[in-house]
């Protein structure tokens, strides 16, 4: 069932849990998320990112979120990951998508709340979730490995003030994650994850979920973190599994990428404490 990420991102953080937040890039990928979810009925925010348009257009991932979130019962968020602009925004709210990120990261303080604030403004209206990031993941694209030393961890204050100024719903924050494959070991700041969590008292984001540990996952998700945001890990595995098995048809090598990507997602479901059923 497709719905807006308001329920499930608060209970989640009420209750300590993280919700896997997959990007999708294709109907494959976005069909075997779906069907995770829906076998271990739980809630999904399936992610479309803003740098895979080359792949899929938004009328077509628009198209393909919202059929597959409509045909199972667990309920699913179509959301959009790291939209740069009001425009693309604003095509996604229309095409249905119920959750959307505006990342405005790279701006200075007033320049993101300015540009928060437009979002939100139109996204609440149409009863649509938003997320702002303050703070910088290390990574301009989600392709490649990025170095730890990328990351600046997101100042208290900014967020206080990002958050006020603008009413948004749940912030990504920046505390040690870096986007696609870590170069070196991942240091989680869980002092700045726990102030910002005690000063902020709202759902917060984890980006570059992938690689990032069992452990330091677990620990996010129970000290505020409500989402943590998922991709290299999939299509590495994807890939490793057609390399290993080395399918002689197509059809075949499609499914066994499509079963490495559903047992990733089961993996992250378990480390995230969103199915107690299968802890
Ligand atoms: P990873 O590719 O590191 O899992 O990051 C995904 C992400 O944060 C998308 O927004």
């Amino acid at each position: 069932m497709l719905v807006s990420s308001f329920d499930m991102m608060r209970d989640a953080h009420e209750k300590g849990y993280a919700i896997p937040s997959p990007d999708f890039v294709d109907s494959n990928s976005a069909r075997a998320f779906v069907q995770v979810a829906e076998e271990l009925h739980q809630p999904l925010i399936l992610s479309f990112a803003e740098v895979h348009l080359k792949h899929l257009s938004l009328e077509e991932a628009a198209a393909l979120g919202t059929y597959y979130a409509q045909s199972v019962q667990t309920p699913v968020a179509l959301h959009l990951d790291h939209g740069t602009g009001f425009d693309i925004v604003e095509r996604a709210i229309r095409l249905g998508f119920t959750s959307v990120m505006i990342d405005a990261s790279a701006y200075d303080l007033q320049e993101n709340i300015a540009r928060t604030k437009q979002v939100v403004a139109l996204a609440h209206e149409c009863d649509v979730y938003v997320e702002a990031e303050i703070g910088r993941v290390g990574a301009e694209d989600a392709e490649g490995p990025h170095a730890l030393a990328d990351i600046s961890y997101t100042d208290v204050e900014q967020a206080r003030q990002l958050v006020e100024a603008t009413q948004v719903d749940s912030l990504a924050v920046s505390v040690g994650t870096v986007h696609g494959t870590y170069q070196g070991t991942p240091h989680i700041n869980f002092e700045r994850l726990a102030e910002l969590n005690q000063t902020l008292r709202m759902p917060l984001v984890l980006h570059g979920g992938s690689g990032t540990g069992t452990d330091n996952l677990r620990r996010c998700a129970q000290g505020g973190i409500a989402k943590v945001n998922l991709y290299t890990d999939f299509i590495t595995a994807a890939l490793r599994q057609v390399r290993e098995q080395n399918p002689d048809h197509w059809l075949k090598l499609l499914e066994t990428g499509d079963e490495a990507m559903k047992q990733v997602l089961r993996h992250y479901y378990r480390v995230l404490g969103c199915c107690g059923a299968c802890a």
